[in-house]
């Protein structure tokens, strides 16, 4: 008989660190993933001794294509059931649109999306046969907010990302299936520092910028409740809703004025 594991893809820092601390004291089993092995290591034995949990780690990078079916094959000969998959993993390129490489793109494009509908695809046949699935996507503030010149495909992937996520809870939610969209706005992680844009981070006003550990609380819990999109905060709830209602020049007026070079003129 398999046992139940929830995996965390880029548990090795910032929300995924933290949606795996909050698993874990929920005394849930884990699998985390990243590229950096040692870090995965550590923390792993950090959440066995700290929650009792059973917790393994699979170090791969999912920039290349062949790593959701070796992830999946891993958890397969170690007899893990995968009933809670949270894929987080992410970063975003710093440089404008004509100074990026096709690489680049791609590379970011497969992180961001295709690892995320492959690893989605190979466990969800295990989820449907046993007629249970929570599925997590980490997606952005973003795939509401207008166009940026830097990271032109940042927000287009998290709208694609929110879709996909509306199109699977249309497919299997009837069948115990559910997938939450979380959707956060600024969040201090490694992110911006690993993504070459911590400058335009700083610049941001401390009010918009929320901690790791609070989006991570929020969007697990609202993933075990079922919930299909959680914006995480008070703030960016309300921020949120204005997008959606307020005229796009507006916006485009503010942000310029909180995050310098962030969007259109
Ligand atoms: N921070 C924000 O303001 C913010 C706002 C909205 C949404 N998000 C989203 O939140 C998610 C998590 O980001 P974060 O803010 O927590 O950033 P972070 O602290 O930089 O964490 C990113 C994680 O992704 C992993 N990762 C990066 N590239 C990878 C690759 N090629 N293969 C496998 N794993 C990879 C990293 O681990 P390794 O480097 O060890 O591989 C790390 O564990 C992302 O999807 C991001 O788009 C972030």
């Amino acid at each position: 008989m398999k046992e139940n594991y929830s995996l965390v893809t880029g548990a090795s820092s910032g929300i995924g660190l933290e949606i795996a601390k909050y698993l874990a004291s929920k005394k849930h089993n884990l699998i985390l993933t990243a590229r950096n092995e040692q870090k995965l290591k550590d923390i792993s034995l950090e959440l066995i001794n700290n929650f009792k949990i059973k917790c393994d780690y699979i170090s791969c990078d999912l920039s290349k294509i062949e790593s959701p079916k070796e992830i999946y094959d891993s958890c397969n000969s170690k007899n893990y059931n995968i009933n809670v998959l949270v894929n987080n993993a992410g970063f975003a390129l710093p440089n404008s649109f004509e100074k990026t490489t096709m690489e680049d793109e791609e590379r970011f494009l497969r992180v961001l999306s295709t690892s995320v509908i492959s690893l989605t695809k190979i466990f969800i046949n295990d989820m449907i046969l046993n007629k249970e699935g929570k599925i997590m996507i980490v997606s952005s503030v973003a795939a509401y907010a207008p166009p940026s010149k830097i990271q032109v495909l940042y927000g287009p992937v998290k709208t694609f990302m929110n879709r996909f996520s509306e199109a699977l809870n249309l497919s299997y939610n009837n069948i115990g299936i559910t997938c939450t969209a979380l959707c956060p706005g600024y969040t201090v992680t490694n992110f911006h520092t690993a993504s070459g844009v911590q400058d335009e981070m700083d610049r941001v006003p401390k009010f918009l910028k929320k901690s790791a550990k609070r989006i991570a609380i929020e969007g697990v819990d609202g993933m075990l409740k079922g919930k299909k999109i959680v914006v995480p905060t008070k703030t960016w709830k309300v921020i949120v809703f204005l997008l959606k209602i307020v005229p796009k020049s507006v916006f485009d007026f503010l942000s310029s004025i909180m995050a310098p070079g962030r969007y259109d003129d």
